[in-house]
């Protein structure tokens, strides 16, 4: 009898060729200096590690409450207090970083057929995880300066659409929307009696202005934190989230049934993460976002991205992003190609999470290359 084992349809549905094809190329290459990496280069806070180092000493390390340690949550929340003037009614779910609460989210509320507005330039996991869920990515351009253009999502709505996703500060653009502009798109998504999802990862990450969040103008947001980039905690897969009651406990279920908690030594330590200071890494990413932008802006006409630790740039005239990236790869800068977080090929992405050194090597030969 052949074994009756076969991958499921659904899985047809996820791509890994474009970045796959990168790192393919970059295995061949001895000692690259890489600006591909979605991580901060620092590591994380010492009362965070104490904190997790504690936490398995004394035999915290079972699992916790599926929706996340009683003391995790209060702290959460009275940061959420603090930042947003909530009560403290507001449901909190801990998650497995920002990644288990958009699978979480998406299951929960995406039916077979039903339509996910993503703004292009997007973080690539949206695209394949509307489409685990069975529903479809409606693409909404915002080249050249990605500002998110309220006409355009409307035109985008339809009977189908169930969701909106935002991104602010974004990856793969860095870019960071202002309260006018979260206000514009709050006022499409209330005409349409739409959920926006929020995933505001990169909150810390704001050079030029105040960062501002969704939750603060639009009351049906789900509204996603995290620990990863903040913390620099992406291995310890920690993540916040909160919206409407009724989606907070059906994804805490969901949990239940799949990731169960979070990592119990992460959860211990993510009260003290909250606590600590990180505007010196935070200055440290400015002072490289200029870096950045002295570099490339002449060469690749870049506009300034104001969050986050990413840029865009428009690949040279005459080429597309992936063909500027083999010739970057060629060069031993490793960065990705626009056409991994867009349908667009026209641009490709550089991280400045690294050090002044590397990322001053990687800018001297990309501005060559652009010239
Ligand atoms: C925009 C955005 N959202 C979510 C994530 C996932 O982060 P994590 O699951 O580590 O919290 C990332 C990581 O690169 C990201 O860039």
């Amino acid at each position: 009898m052949p074994i009756r084992h076969h991958i499921a349809e659904r899985m047809k549905l996820l791509d890994a060729s474009g970045i796959r094809k990168v790192f393919d190329l970059a295995a061949k290459l001895p000692d690259p200096i890489n600006l591909s990496i979605g991580q901060p280069h620092f590591d994380v806070p010492a009362p965070a590690k104490a904190e997790a180092i504690a936490a398995i000493k004394r035999g915290f390390n079972k699992y916790t409450q599926t929706q996340g340690h009683p003391d995790l949550r209060a702290a959460v929340a009275a940061a959420a207090a603090e930042e947003f003037g909530w009560d403290d009614q507001k449901p909190y779910l801990i998650t497995s970083g920002v990644s288990g609460a958009l699978l979480l989210a998406f299951m929960t509320l995406i039916n077979p057929g039903d339509e996910v507005i993503l703004l292009d330039p997007y973080f690539v996991m949206y695209k394949h995880l509307v489409h685990l869920a069975g529903g479809k990515a409606v693409m909404v351009d915002t080249y050249p300066d990605f500002t998110p253009d309220p006409d355009k999502i409307a035109a985008a709505v339809t009977d189908r659409t169930t969701l909106l996703v935002v991104n602010s500060p974004g990856n793969p653009t860095g870019r960071v929307y202002s309260s006018d502009e979260l206000r514009a798109v709050a006022e499409v998504a209330d005409r349409a009696g739409l959920l926006v999802v929020s995933d505001e990862i990169y909150n810390l990450f704001c050079y030029d202005t105040p960062f501002a969040s969704m939750a603060s103008v639009y009351e049906n947001t789900l509204l996603m934190r995290g620990f990863s980039k903040s913390y620099a905690m992406t291995g310890w897969r920690m993540g916040w989230c909160t919206g409407p009651v009724k989606i907070i406990e059906k994804m805490t279920m969901l949990q239940q049934y799949s990731f169960v908690c979070a990592p119990s030594m992460a959860q211990a330590a993510g009260a003290a993460a909250l606590a600590c200071d990180m505007s010196q890494q935070v200055a440290d990413y400015r002072r490289k976002r200029d870096m950045v932008q002295e570099a490339l802006a002449e060469p690749f006409g870049l506009r300034k991205p104001g969050g986050a630790f990413y840029a865009f740039v428009p690949a040279p005239k005459g080429m597309t992003g992936s063909e500027f990236v083999e010739r970057a790869i060629e060069n031993n800068v490793l960065i990705i190609p626009g056409n991994v977080f867009s349908e667009r090929d026209t641009h490709f992405r550089i991280s400045y999470a690294t050090s002044d050194e590397k990322l001053a090597e990687g800018l001297k030969i990309l501005a060559r290359l652009g010239r």
